[in-house]
């Protein structure tokens, strides 16, 4: 512990410099026009596991972006520890409510980081935290008290839907072999209340288009007379759940998981407080499925969301007109026990009903992924719950989480191992928003909470 906390303590600014040069770079996998971008930084990656002291760094192609894949094997006979994480962003969209550049990381101290925040596009969402492991790497390898082997297996497309590492991790299954999966993407409930990510939504994303008149029109001379797409459009939405914002897309809740009266409870004792949370997002009231608490909405039960909707007419001052053409894109956020292939189905058929004839509609669908949970009684649990007893002083406390990685649910499927998300963000860190940060508290310490978790697992596995 000693050694960990001075390897730190010594190493500190470079630490911090090396994260800033890899949160200069907009590796943006969702707009083409950062190709290079997102190219540039597989290679600050792989140069940094090398250095870091890994071997066999390799640049593997796909179809899409690059997967960097390192490993240190110490001892085919000791238990192998697989990293995953992820170096491409989401876009910086919308720039103008940044208050410093998305790709000029610079630190500021805030409310809930005193000592100070990393302010970039990726600080938290995932180069900040993926690179805690490579610092962590580096300080057990340096310090010589690496107790299992390790392979990395970080990814450029995880904010696009990892289409390419399914292909990677079904082909490689011998090579990816390990006994548990370490995954630090995800976020924990407070700085002095650690938690550790036991459940992850799945997800169905669809776009759709409504088409009415076959061109634009005079809304003067057709208006009232013709169907205006934006109009229907918002009618057909708003349809799609009841007054108990209960979704109405039929057998959309078939066989979703049922929590126990028991595993309520258990959820309701994780502190949470519903004044602090409107007062953090400025709202009125909370708002959600009738009978479930704010908590229980965002976690362990189903939702649909509109993300963005479009179409007509929205550049300076007024102009008069029926679009021909309204556009959604619509995600809905599962539970165990539903199927995104089936959901998106649903969605479609659903759809497609009820639109009524004046209109026609297309449904196009995105991205998906299984839900996950894991237990809380497998070694690797243990170990992570006992290295951030360890360094928070607090034994941290399982919480499902509302967020998607989908490739956890194949992970399991395909390598036939379960996921440990110890991650170290919060929610407040903005994530996918302007002013994305990430804490300098929660980068340190997850670079301290990391190598006790390697020396727990190698512990427990032997007895
Ligand atoms: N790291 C997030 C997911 C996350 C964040 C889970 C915080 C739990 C807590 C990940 O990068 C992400 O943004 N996932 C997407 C889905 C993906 C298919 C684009 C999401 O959840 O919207
Ligand atoms: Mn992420
Ligand atoms: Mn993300």
């Amino acid at each position: 512990m000693e050694k960990i906390k001075s390897y730190i303590q010594q190493n500190k600014n470079r630490f911090l410099e090396e994260l800033m040069d890899l949160l200069k770079i907009p590796s943006i996998s969702a707009d083409p026009s950062y190709k290079n971008a997102v190219l540039k930084t597989a290679d600050m990656i792989k140069n940094r596991l090398k250095e870091a002291g890994a071997d066999h760094v390799e640049i593997c192609q796909t179809p899409g972006y690059p997967i960097v894949y390192a490993e240190k094997i110490i001892d085919p006979s000791l238990p192998t520890v697989l990293v995953y994480g992820h170096y491409d962003v989401q876009p910086a969209d919308p720039i103008d409510l940044w208050t410093s550049g998305p790709f000029e990381p610079i630190i500021k101290k805030t409310e809930l980081h005193p000592e100070g925040a990393i302010f970039a596009r990726g600080a938290c969402d995932d180069k900040g935290q993926m690179y805690m492991h490579i610092k962590a790497f580096e300080l057990m390898i340096k310090t010589d008290e690496l107790p299992c082997n390790v392979k990395f297996m970080i990814e450029g497309e995880e904010e696009v839907g990892s289409a390419s590492l399914e292909g990677f991790v079904k082909k490689h299954r011998d090579k990816l072999a390990c006994d548990t999966i370490l995954i630090s993407d995800t976020g924990m409930l407070a700085n002095d209340i650690p938690s550790i990510t036991t459940g992850l939504r799945g997800l169905s994303y669809v776009e759709v288009e409504v088409t009415g008149p076959n061109r634009d029109l005079h809304s003067g001379l057709y208006g009232g007379a013709v169907a205006n797409p934006i109009n229907i459009l918002s009618q057909m939405i708003a349809s799609l759940q009841d007054e108990n914002n209960k979704i109405t897309i039929p057998g959309f809740y078939d066989n979703v998981e049922v929590l126990s009266k028991k595993e309520r409870m258990e959820m309701g004792k994780a502190p949470f407080n519903i004044d602090a949370y409107k007062i953090a997002l400025n709202l009125g009231d909370v708002h959600g499925e009738e009978g479930y608490s704010t908590m229980e909405r965002n976690s362990i039960r189903p939702t649909l969301d509109v993300n963005g909707i479009w179409g007509g007419y929205t550049g300076e001052g007024a102009k008069t007109v029926i679009p021909s053409k309204s556009y959604a894109k619509i995600s809905m956020r599962l539970v165990p026990g539903q199927n995104p292939d089936r959901i998106t189905k649903l969605f479609c058929e659903h759809f497609k009903n009820i639109a009524p004839k004046s209109v026609s509609v297309k449904v196009t669908p995105h991205h998906g992924g299984m839900p996950y949970v894991s237990p809380t009684n497998d070694i690797g649990y243990k170990a992570a719950s006992m290295a951030m007893e360890h360094t928070f002083g607090k034994k941290p406390i399982p919480v499902r989480s509302g967020g998607s990685i989908p490739i956890v649910a194949l992970f399991e499927q395909e390598l036939k191992v379960k996921s440990i998300l110890l991650g170290f963000g919060l929610d407040s860190d903005a994530i996918h928003s302007p002013n994305e940060h990430y804490g300098l508290f929660n980068y340190f310490k997850g670079i301290e909470t990391i190598p006790l978790f390697y020396k727990y697992f190698s512990e427990l596995n032997k007895n």
